[in-house]
């Protein structure tokens, strides 16, 4: 069997085709991040009339990159959410029409479950229970997967997401949106330890909570501002990335070990950042966890997560 998957949750217009066995067929993506960049964000109305634009041309790609006719596809799948609800909408509308005109079921996909499933088609060994960290631009959850399609919400961020704190704090340095990949390509020219940011504590222990890591990287940059001083950008970049991903990686750690579980997977856009990857890795090993995480092209917003979550 294959499936023909959609993706059009934010700012990428992705299709996929996966065959009955899990193995990848195709993935391509066409981003809009260079339409979005000068807003320091996505533009929600942009974003929906450039998924209508793109997702004919996905499609075609899609299964001409798996060498296969829309004759030899037997289900077609799609993110219904959560997401932006006019990006959404195009996707869901391109994928019905396919879907209705070929006599095809319609699988919908929650877009987390699609990240979460990113792990499956790196590592197919990787079977549940496990514990899976999500960070992304919109989300920030730790979830152990029970069973396939079986999940249990056991912490998530109070105010920002993690790829939201890195947007907004990239905005404040200046760089261009997505700020996650901006930070950690300047962090790597800076000191992790120059400035410290107070490390957040939130009531329950494995919740999150980036707001104040924000702000206070935002108000150091005004303070130098003012002062007439130069804004050591790299450094500061530096300081906030490693104050963010600690948090991260001892909430993630202390989960593993408190559920009992001995895998712990990584998921979401803020899983490519590499630093992230090496400091777990790391917290995994000194505990005896094993650790799984997608490459990071199928960690950032893609159609074969949620081709492999239908
Ligand atoms: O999963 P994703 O592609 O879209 C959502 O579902 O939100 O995640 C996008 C987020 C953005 O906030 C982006 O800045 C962040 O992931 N991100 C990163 C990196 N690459 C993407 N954050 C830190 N380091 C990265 N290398
Ligand atoms: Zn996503």
């Amino acid at each position: 069997m294959n499936i023909l998957a959609f993706e059009s949750s934010c700012d990428e217009t992705a299709a996929a085709v996966i065959d009955g066995g899990g193995v990848l067929r195709s993935d391509v993506v066409a981003t809009q991040v260079d339409f979005h960049a000068r807003f320091g964000g996505v533009v929600p109305e942009i974003a929906s009339r450039m998924h209508v634009e793109a997702v004919d041309a996905m499609v075609d790609q899609a299964l001409e990159q798996a060498n296969c006719s829309i004759d030899s596809i037997d289900a077609i799948a799609v993110t219904q959410g959560p997401g932006l609800v006019g990006a959404l909408l195009t996707g869901v509308a391109a994928a019905k029409a396919l879907a209705m005109g070929r006599e095809l079921p319609l699988i919908a996909v929650n877009h987390i479950e699609g990240h979460v499933s990113a792990n499956y088609i790196a590592s197919p060994e990787l079977e549940p229970p496990f514990l899976c960290l999500v960070v992304s631009g919109g989300h920030t959850h730790l979830v152990v997967v029970r069973d396939y399609g079986v999940y249990e919400l056991i912490g998530q961020t109070v105010d920002d997401a993690a790829g939201e704190a890195f947007d907004k704090a990239a905005r404040a340095l200046g760089l261009a949106y997505p700020g996650g990949p901006m930070i950690e390509k300047l962090a790597a020219e800076g000191n992790p330890k120059a400035y410290h940011f107070t490390r957040p504590r939130c009531e329950n222990p494995l919740d999150f909570s980036f707001s104040g890591l924000k702000t206070a990287l935002i108000n150091t940059v005004h303070k130098l501002r003012q002062n007439g001083q130069d804004v050591p950008a790299a450094d500061i970049a530096a300081s906030f990335q490693l104050a963010v991903m600690e948090v991260i990686v001892q909430k993630a750690v202390t989960a593993a070990l408190e559920f009992g579980r001995d895998k712990l997977a990584l998921a979401g856009g803020v899983a490519a950042n590499s630093l992230l990857r090496t400091m777990m890795r790391q917290e995994c090993e000194k505990h005896g966890i094993s650790f799984f995480r997608p490459e990071p092209v199928l960690c950032t917003d893609n159609a074969a997560m949620i081709a492999c979550a239908a």
